[in-house]
């Protein structure tokens, strides 16, 4: 069903990896329907702005965006403009409201009925929103990557924890898992197309479970898979983290030394009140157990400051945390009021500029130790695999370490998609700088 004109789709995603995932099935969805990628948002008959709610900050935005592509339609009456994710999800028809001519809207696990939506548009003219019900699977679909050297394969949609601040369980729906079959047949068919490193993807990937299959199952099922070099994982749930996991981690060569384990906060009090379902005490024995088995493991993590009715006492325990901790990176954030959750109804908001004032407090903490960490890496030796040309300068390459860190140094571009061994000589902000020492 080839289509004369009118036929250059463009996506433009905001948020979680999980949201970069989707837009890459959604966009396979409109490659096996007709469609195809324009190179830039100029060249698109149809803009499609995949979302994020998870703070209010995050939605502000992205509405303010679609808002300024409005007046493209001038230029260009057939152009259609699409917003799909959780934004999507979460405002549904009200987004047909406002004045930013959309023409559709569709939720989170409603895009196999894209290519529908855009008929009826075409033939009618009449904007939709769809019912936001259903809960579509997408075995048949391979993604349509966007990169050339990581593949994201999803294991899970959906979460069933609701933490007390997260509106994540309300856009995308319960938690279900994919079969591991077709997990490790997506993952074999991505390493086989040159994606050497692959990132399994859920809202808590470590409470995977498909008849009996459970996350350190399928690690192993990955780690099997001939073609993949690198296997990563996000996001964990200190909740869910087994010793079993931990044991299989250290044992799989090709599970990588990363672990995104979101702390949320320092405080017991406030981590009961936040629904997460462990202990200060259990989340620190946890990095203990994780560092005692894989030594050089690296371990990032994600904060909220000011969350209601956090004291400066509580505040204080997660910057002791911190420093105790010692994090290779954070992303840290205030706490964000988002309707419909159950900290929504809690009482004793913190005051705006004391939020503001935690989270630069903890920012500039987590920066010193950052630094420090990245400082320490100079002399080593790390297998970097090679993704590309340096964005600042093209005698450079660039590419990442086994423990998620980039790294830059001279080389030629022949080598780029090759796994390289550099001696880290310098680390220049977040970024390590090397010589390179062998090629494999
Ligand atoms: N306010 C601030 N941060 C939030 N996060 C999730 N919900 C909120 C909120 N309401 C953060 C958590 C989560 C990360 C993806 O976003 O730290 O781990
Ligand atoms: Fe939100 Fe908690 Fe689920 Fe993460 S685990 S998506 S923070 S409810």
């Amino acid at each position: 069903m080839e289509k004369q004109q009118g036929n250059l789709f463009y996506i433009e995603t905001y948020g979680c990896q999980m949201n970069v995932a989707d837009s890459e099935l959604v966009a396979s969805i409109l490659v096996d329907n007709g469609y195809r990628q324009a190179s830039d948002i100029d060249a698109a008959d149809l803009i499609i702005f995949n979302t994020c709610t998870v703070r209010q900050h995050a939605e502000d935005r992205v509405i303010g965006r679609i808002s300024n592509e409005m007046s493209r339609k001038k230029q260009k009456p057939h152009l259609k403009i699409g917003v799909i994710g959780c934004v999507a999800q979460r405002l549904g028809e009200k987004l047909l409201e406002v004045n930013a001519g959309i023409d559709f809207v569709l939720g989170v696990d409603q895009y196999k009925s894209l290519p529908m939506t855009l008929r009826f548009l075409d033939s009618w003219g009449v904007k939709h929103c769809s019912d936001f019900n259903s809960e579509q699977s997408y075995e048949y679909h391979s993604p349509l990557r966007s990169g050339k050297h990581n593949a994201f394969v999803t294991i899970t949609r959906g979460c069933d924890n609701y933490c007390s601040y997260c509106i994540v369980p309300y856009t995308r729906g319960r938690e279900r898992s994919r079969l591991a079959s077709e997990i490790v047949r997506e993952a074999r068919q991505a390493g086989e197309a040159g994606f050497r490193d692959i990132t399994l993807l859920g809202q808590n990937v470590n409470s995977y479970n498909n008849r009996g299959a459970t996350f350190p199952d399928l690690l192993e099922m990955v780690n099997d898979v001939e073609s993949i070099r690198r296997i990563r994982f996000i996001t964990s749930h200190p909740k869910d983290l087994s010793a079993r996991l931990i044991s299989v981690m250290q044992k799989s060569n090709k599970v990588c030394e990363h672990i995104h384990l979101p702390m949320q906060s320092g405080n017991t009090e406030i981590l009961k009140r936040m629904n997460r379902g462990y202990t200060a005490r259990h989340y620190w024995k946890l990095i203990e157990k994780l560092r005692d088995a894989i030594p050089n493991i690296a371990i990032t993590t994600d904060v909220i400051v000011g969350f209601p009715g956090e004291t400066e006492e509580q505040f204080d325990d997660t910057m002791e945390m911190m420093k105790r901790l010692r994090f290779d990176a954070a992303f840290m954030f205030k706490y964000s009021v988002r309707e419909g959750t159950e900290a929504a109804g809690f009482e004793n908001e913190v005051p705006e500029e004391i939020r503001l004032e935690r989270l630069k407090k903890l920012i500039n903490l987590q920066t010193g130790i950052t630094t420090e960490k990245y400082q320490q890496q100079t002399g080593l030796t790390k297998e970097v695999y090679v993704e590309g040309v340096s964005k600042k300068s093209t005698a450079e390459l660039s590419g990442k370490t086994r423990d998620a860190k980039v790294v830059v140094f001279p080389g030629d571009s022949s080598l780029i998609g090759s796994f390289v061994n550099v001696e880290i000589t310098d680390a220049i902000g977040w970024t390590l700088k090397g010589r390179q020492l062998s090629k494999e």
